[in-house]
């Protein structure tokens, strides 16, 4: 599923990086990609991935 439209991020890559690069905050997945840079509306989403994912390591 896509969670950013404008730059093509899905769930899957941000669990990826969660797991992968020790991502925690939306500044930290910001380093990674230019989710939120457009519009902004997938941040509050990416934030709920990041924080599920985060539970699960
Ligand atoms: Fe992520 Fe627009 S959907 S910046």
């Amino acid at each position: 599923m896509l969670v950013c439209i404008c730059h093509s991020v899905s769930d899957k890559t941000i669990k990826h990086w969660v797991r992968q690069q020790g991502v925690t905050s939306i500044r930290e997945l910001r380093q990674l990609t230019p989710l939120g840079s457009q519009c902004g509306k997938c941040v509050r989403q990416a934030k709920e991935v990041i924080y599920d994912e985060s539970q699960l390591i």
